[in-house]
Parts: structure tokens; sequence; C-alpha cells
């Protein structure tokens, strides 16, 4: 009689089993995994994923009617990486030296189900082992309802756009007569789901909501929410930018320090796009109870020097530059590629990564440069 069946078979199955993880092992080796750093020396350390380019707001700076009225056709479902593809894609960008994601759209509560994918990024870990800073960029409308299960879903933070208190203003800026109340109410609700750290970004355009700086100045100080003032960008080609509606963020210190004495604070991460400013109190100190503001001046003062973001598409185009007219199809590799084979992947991103030399907004003022440039639309490759 010979062997038993199962003596025989084990050690071929073994041997093999061997072989795959010895592959496997030296592909682990040779993947590019450790910082990347681009032609400037900037490293990768922001990734921002548009999870939907649609969006129930039509702000005239991002989305105008006019273009993206209802006969607009916006990317089939098939079209957008799936909550695993995008989990696998960020997976790499951790590897390669990100620490922070923020999901962008469009609006990103449009997209159903949206908490299954923060589960995943949230189980996300860097190579010193610390969870990743998971963010959002939401417009609030529906934040009301969804706090809760995004702060359970492990949403550690959240940026609320809001650009006006008067609902007239706000109205008129949203374009689609949603009222400021609303958006308020979702900022509360996520204040009272314990998600901390809240950011409103406020786009500002020069004769259409600047008399509202004071107004949200006034509103937000000492509630623990920092108010942002963004400096309305040429981003797209679709939102009639002109740099008369540009109101510099210099006159927003300006204004603001009339009424409320301010000072510059330190920046608090590298790379940061806004330059903070705390409220002074009685005691001519920064007043950490009174809080404090952001100017975001991409046009007049252009943070390129230490731009470490990427940007992910809805459709999974990797884009090195707000500005960049053309992405990387990262899709096409994650749907070509064996399950095991993560190797291709983040080799693209930092080759991707590496190559890169971006600085649109220093160079905005050289017209030669910026003529030959086309741009994305920011709903789409995510603000
Ligand atoms: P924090 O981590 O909370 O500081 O967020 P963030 O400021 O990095 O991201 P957020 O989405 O809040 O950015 C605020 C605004 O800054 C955006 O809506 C854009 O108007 C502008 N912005 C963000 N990133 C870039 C960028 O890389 N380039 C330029 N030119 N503008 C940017
Ligand atoms: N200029 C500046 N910021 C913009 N955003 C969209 N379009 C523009 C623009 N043209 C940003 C705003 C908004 C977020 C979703 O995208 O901060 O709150
Ligand atoms: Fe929607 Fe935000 Fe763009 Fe307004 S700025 S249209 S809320 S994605
Ligand atoms: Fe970065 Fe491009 Fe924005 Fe400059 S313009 S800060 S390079 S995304």
């Amino acid at each position: 009689m010979g062997e038993p069946l199962l003596a025989r078979v084990i050690p071929l199955l073994d041997h093999r089993q061997f072989a795959e993880r010895q592959q496997a092992h030296s592909h682990a080796q040779s993947l590019p995994t450790g910082e990347v750093r681009d032609r400037l020396q900037r490293p990768l350390r922001d990734l921002r994923i548009s999870v939907t380019d649609r969006c129930n707001f039509r702000c005239a700076y991002c989305m105008p009617k006019a273009v993206f009225g209802s006969d607009h056709r916006y990317l089939p479902h098939s079209s957008l990486l799936s909550f695993e593809e995008i989990t696998r894609v960020a997976r790499q960008f951790v590897a390669l030296g990100v620490r922070k994601i923020r999901l962008t759209g469009g609006e990103p509560l449009l997209r159903k189900n949206l908490e299954e994918l923060l589960v995943l990024l949230a189980e996300l870990r860097t190579s010193d082992g610390n969870a990743i800073d998971l963010t959002m960029t939401t417009n609030g409308s529906l934040l009301a309802r969804k706090a809760r299960a995004l702060k359970a879903a492990g949403l550690n933070r959240v940026t609320v756009s809001l650009d006006a208190l008067d609902d007239h203003v706000f109205k008129r800026m949203n374009d689609v007569d949603f009222p400021v109340a609303k958006v308020l109410e979702g900022i509360e609700a996520a204040q009272a789901a314990g998600i901390t750290n809240i950011k409103v970004n406020m786009v500002v355009k020069r004769c259409v909501n600047d008399q509202q700086i004071l107004p949200m100045a006034r509103f937000f100080q000492g509630t623990g929410v920092a108010l942002r003032f963004i400096e309305f960008m040429d981003v797209g080609s679709t939102n009639g930018w002109n740099m008369d509606a540009v109101l510099p963020s210099e006159e927003v210190v300006r204004t603001l320090s009339k009424h409320m004495p301010l000072m510059r604070l330190l920046a608090s991460a590298a790379g940061e796009t806004a330059q903070r400013w705390g409220y002074v109190g009685s005691d001519g100190q920064h007043a950490p109870a009174l809080g404090e503001i952001g100017v975001i001046s991409s046009v007049t003062q252009a943070f390129c020097g230490d731009c470490n973001r990427a940007r992910l598409s809805t459709e999974g185009r990797l884009f090195t530059c707000l500005f960049a007219g053309q992405g990387v199809d990262l899709r096409r590799i994650l749907r070509n590629m064996t399950t095991r084979d993560d190797e291709q992947l983040a080799s693209a991103i930092a080759s991707v990564w590496q190559g890169r030399s971006d600085r649109y907004s220093q160079q905005r003022s050289c017209v030669a440069e910026r003529s030959s440039m086309p741009k994305p639309e920011m709903s789409y490759i995510g603000g």
C-alpha cells in the first residue's frame, strides 16, 4: 500500500503556497512604499477623493446652472470607483506618505451608503501605525440627517461650506433656494454627534457676499467652529471667473480687525491652505475660547510651494493639481489587475508624484503658460 492520500498531497500544496508567499514577499520588497517626493521635493500627504460629480446646489462659482442644467450628463454609476476600489487606491497612497484623506464631490453625502466607505478608510494605518485624519467637505444640506452615522463610521472632523448667514444672499449663492437654517442645523447635529474640529468654508465674491464677512465672523466667534474665508478662484472653465470678483484675503483681515482684533497664529501643519488668525482677548493674547479664523488666498498669495495634495476624481483619475489638465487613469489599472497585484498601482502613483512639478497658482500671472492649460471642473476632481 502506498502513503495515505493526505500525506502525499499536503507537501505539494505546501510547496506551492511557499512559492506564492515568496513571490508575494518579493513583490512587497519591491513595492515603492515609504515617502515619495515630487520634483520640487514636496511630499505626498493629503489625498482628496471625489465620490460623486453630482451636487444639489448650483453655486455659480462651482456648478453654474447655465452649464449644469437639468440636461447635464453626470457620470454613469459604472464609471465611479466602488468603495472597495477607492479603499485599495487609498491604501497605496497611505503607504506612500498620505496622512489625511478628505472626501469631497460634488456633494459627497449624495453618494449612497457613504458610511460604508468611511468604515473602510478608518481602518487604514500609516507606516507608524497611526490612523489617518479622515474628513469631508459638505454643503451641509444632508448633515443633520447623517451626522450620527458618519461619526459612528469614523469621521473625525468635517468642513461645511456656507457662504452667507443672510438667507437672501445665501440663496443667491447656492441658486437652489436652500435656506441657511438647514445648514446651521447640520452643523449643530455634527457638534451634537461629537464630531470635533468643525470648519466652515466661505467663498467670498466681491459685491455678492462680501457684506456677510463680519456677520459670519460674529456668528461663529466662540462656537468652536473655525470660519475660513476663501478667495474666489479661477478653477475650471465655467464659473466666469474675473479678478474684479476676487476679494483679497488681506482685505478680509483688515475689515475684521477693525471690529474684532486678530493676531497671526502659527501653521498647524506643513503645506496648510489657510493662514490662521486668532481672536485676541482682553489680555492682548490669543484667546482660545474666542477661536480663530482662516484665510485661503489661492489667488493673491499662492501656496504651491509646499503643496502636498493629490486628487482622485470620481472615476478614478489621479490629478496632481487642482488645475492639472489631465489625470492619470488609475481605474484602468485597478480593473485590469489580478486581486493581489497592488504593485502596479503603487508604482503608478509613485511615479506620477515623483514626476510632478505643478504650481499653477504661482504661475497664474504668466499668461502664456496659463492659456495652454485646459482646466477640469472642481466638482469632477474634488475641491
Ligand atoms: P484642512 O485640513 O481642514 O486645513 O482643509 P484644507 O484647507 O486642506 O481643505 P479644504 O477642502 O477645506 O480647502 C479649502 C479651500 O481651499 C478649497 O475649497 C479650495 O478653495 C482651496 N484649496 C484647497 N486645496 C487647494 C489647492 O491645493 N490649491 C488651491 N489653489 N486651492 C486649494
Ligand atoms: N473658488 C474657490 N473655492 C471654490 N470651491 C468651489 N469652487 C470654488 C472656486 N471657484 C470650494 C469651496 C466650496 C468647496 C466645495 O469647493 O470651498 O466650499
Ligand atoms: Fe455643490 Fe459645493 Fe460646488 Fe456649491 S461649491 S455647487 S455646494 S460642490
Ligand atoms: Fe497645489 Fe496646484 Fe493648488 Fe498650487 S495650484 S496649491 S500646486 S493644487
